[in-house]
C-alpha cells in the first residue's frame, strides 16, 4: 500500500519518548518532514539525531501547561519555515488517582495541557491544512473514552471532553479534505506505563513484576504493546490511504476493551 506520506509535514508532540517519539520516527520512516515538540532540548536533539537523515526535520521546545505560548511558537514556526499537513496532539498524561480526591488544580491543569493545547494547535495548523485540501489532525488519548478506568480519575474525565472536541472538529472540517482522530492507546510498554504500574504496585501492596502480570494477564493479547504499534496505527491514519476514516476513535490495546 502505498501511503502517500512522502514530503508531508507533520508535527508530533510529545516526541522524545514513548509513543510520541515511536510516531516521530515511523513517520519520518515514509518520508515525511518531522518537528518534534516536547520540553527538553537535550532529548529533543537526541531523538531528532534518530530520525532517518534524507528529509527536513526540526523540533520547537514547548511546554504544553503554557498554551498561549505554545500557540505563539507554532505560529511563529509555520511563518519561518512551512505549515503542517498532520498534527499528532500527544503529552504526558495526568497524574492517576480517585476521583474523589483529585484536586481542581489537576482538573484545570489536564484540561490545560490536553484540551486547550489540542485546540490552539489546531487552530494554528487547520488554515494551511485546508489550502492544502489534505490535513490530519491525530489525538493520542486513552481507551478511557470508551470505558473509565479506575484510578485514572482526572485521565478518564479529561479524556471524554477531548473525544467531543475531536468528534464536533471532525464535522467541522470534513470538506476540506481534513481527518480527526483518536487513538486510544491500552497498556504500552513506555516510561508513563513503568510509573503507573509502580504506583498500582504500592497500592496493592504486592510488586511491580506481579503487577504488571496481572494487567497483562488482564489484556486477550496477554503482553503490552510496543510503542512501535500504536505508530503503525497513527501513521496509517495520517496518510492519504485512511482518507474516509473520520471522528473515529480506534483502541490499539490488544483488545482489552470490553465494548464495542
Ligand atoms: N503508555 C500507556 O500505557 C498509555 C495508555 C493509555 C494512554 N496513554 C496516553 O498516551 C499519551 C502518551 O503516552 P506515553 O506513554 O508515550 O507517555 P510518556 O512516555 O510519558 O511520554 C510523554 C511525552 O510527552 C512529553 N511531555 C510531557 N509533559 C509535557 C509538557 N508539559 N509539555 C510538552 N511535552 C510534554 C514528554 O517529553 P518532555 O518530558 O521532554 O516534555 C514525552 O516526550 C499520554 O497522554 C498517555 O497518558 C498511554
Amino acid at each position: 500500500m502505498d501511503l502517500k506520506l512522502n514530503n508531508k509535514n507533520a508535527l508530533v508532540c510529545g516526541s522524545t519518548q514513548g509513543i510520541g517519539k515511536a510516531t516521530a520516527i515511523a513517520l519520518a520512516e515514509e518520508g515525511v518532514n518531522v518537528t518534534l515538540v516536547a520540553r527538553n532540548r537535550e532529548k529533543l536533539k537526541a531523538v531528532l539525531a534518530e530520525l532517518p537523515q534524507h528529509r527536513n526535520h526540526s523540533y520547537i521546545v514547548a511546554d504544553f501547561s503554557n498554551p498561549r505560548e505554545l500557540q505563539e511558537q507554532v505560529i511563529k514556526f509555520i511563518e519561518k519555515n512551512h505549515g503542517f499537513h498532520i498534527v499528532i496532539n500527544n503529552t504526558g498524561g495526568p497524574r492517576s488517582g480517585a476521583i474523589l480526591t483529585a484536586s481542581l488544580e489537576e482538573f484545570e491543569n489536564a484540561f490545560t495541557m490536553h484540551l486547550k493545547c489540542n485546540h490552539v494547535l489546531a487552530q494554528a495548523t487547520i488554515p494551511f491544512m485546508k489550502s492544502e485540501g489534505f490535513g490530519r489532525v491525530i489525538n493520542v488519548i486513552s481507551t478511557s473514552v470508551k470505558e473509565p478506568i479506575p484510578g485514572l480519575g482526572v485521565s478518564n474525565t479529561i479524556r471524554g471532553a477531548i473525544g467531543n472536541w475531536s468528534k464536533t472538529l471532525s464535522v467541522e472540517v470534513g470538506a476540506f479534505g481534513i481527518t480527526v482522530n483518536n487513538v486510544l492507546p491500552g497498556f504500552t510498554d513506555t516510561e508513563r506505563l513503568a510509573e503507573i504500574i509502580k504506583i498500582k504496585a504500592k497500592n496493592e501492596e504486592t510488586t511491580v513484576e506481579a503487577m504488571a502480570e496481572t494487567m497483562k494477564n488482564y489484556t486477550p493479547a496477554k503482553r503490552f504493546a510496543q510503542p512501535e504499534e500504536t505508530a503503525n496505527v497513527i501513521t496509517f491514519l495520517a496518510s492519504e490511504a485512511a482518507s474516509y476514516v473520520n471522528g473515529v476513535n480506534i483502541p490499539v490495546d490488544g483488545g482489552r476493551t470490553k465494548s464495542l
